[in-house]
């Protein structure tokens, strides 16, 4: 229903990812404020999550705001078998702004369309993290001085990385060249190959990993997604085939920032972590930045 709700990062013009990281700037030099005071925020979990939850709880705790919600669907009437329809719509009551992660894709899209109140994405399985990807443009802004000409290195899941399907067009307004690096069963899938095309955008596909990472400006690591698989057989396959280890970087460039959306399984080896390339810790704490910046511009605030 509501035009401020952020379910894809296609919801969002340049102009507006722009404004939304100033503000988080903004934001990072005054993280108190009461601007929601009188506010009530939902939060939705129907998925785990560590980072998105607890940073969306914070940033709206520094804004003076109140959260209702759950961490865990099981505690909350779906399991008497209430649809998605229906809680939205209670919801939707309670609150001035909704903030869910769900496990079906399209999810996020169908409670904005019967909420009455802005819905803001926080992941639909394997489809869309849009303010994930808000968190990691302002981490690549902060270490690189600019969203423009980078050569982005995407390694891992990218198949069911919701991370990376937003990240990448996202970074399609800035003019990046794309390295894709992923099993044959865990590539990039066609829809967002398509969308690069028509868009001009420069990418190229590898299996390799080793030796090519010398020339990037953002290693953007992921874990293999466990729990979208199928066949558990099939993830074991697959789980550990790339693995950055520290020695991997002796070659690289002096600007380069690993990120990672976090959480990290063997993808990274903890010897990674001392090193100044490493940034997914810092990436994490921007998420608080640019979910106050989010909320602020869905609550035109
Ligand atoms: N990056 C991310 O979405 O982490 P969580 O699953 O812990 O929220």
């Amino acid at each position: 229903m509501d035009n401020k709700s952020l379910v894809s990062i296609d919801d969002y013009t340049k102009e507006e990812i722009l404004e939304v990281l100033t503000r988080a700037a903004e934001f990072e030099k005054n993280p108190n404020s009461n601007i929601l005071e009188g506010k009530v925020i939902s939060s939705l979990f129907f998925e785990p999550s560590t980072r998105t939850r607890l940073s969306f709880e914070t940033a709206i705790s520094r804004m003076g705001g109140k959260i209702v919600g759950f961490t865990d669907a099981s505690s909350s009437s779906t399991t008497k078998g209430e649809t998605l329809n229906d809680t939205i719509k209670m919801v939707s009551n309670y609150s001035d702004l909704i903030v869910m992660r769900h496990p079906i894709e399209g999810s996020a899209r169908w409670a904005s369309e019967v909420s009455d109140v802005p819905v803001i994405n926080a992941g639909d399985g394997a489809n869309q993290h849009p303010t994930q990807t808000m968190l990691d443009l302002y981490s690549i802004q902060k270490t690189q001085g600019t969203l423009e000409n980078l050569n982005i290195f995407m390694v891992g899941d990218l198949k069911y990385g919701r991370t990376v399907h937003s990240l990448l067009m996202a970074l399609s307004h800035f003019n990046p060249t794309f390295h894709f690096i992923a099993p044959a069963e865990l590539e990039i899938p066609r829809a967002y190959k398509i969308l690069m095309d028509k868009n001009n955008i420069t990418y190229y596909e590898h299996t390799e990993f080793d030796s090519i990472i010398n020339d990037a400006d953002i290693l953007y690591m992921t874990r293999v997604q466990r729990e979208r698989f199928a066949d558990p057989l099939e993830y074991e396959k697959v789980k550990n085939v790339y693995i950055l280890k520290n020695d991997m970087l002796k070659d690289t460039k002096d600007n380069l920032r690993i990120l990672h959306p976090l959480p990290r399984v063997n993808e990274i080896a903890v010897d990674v972590d001392s090193n100044p390339k490493a940034y997914y810790f810092e990436q994490a704490l921007n998420g608080v930045y640019a979910r106050q910046a989010i909320i602020a511009k869905a609550l035109d605030l």
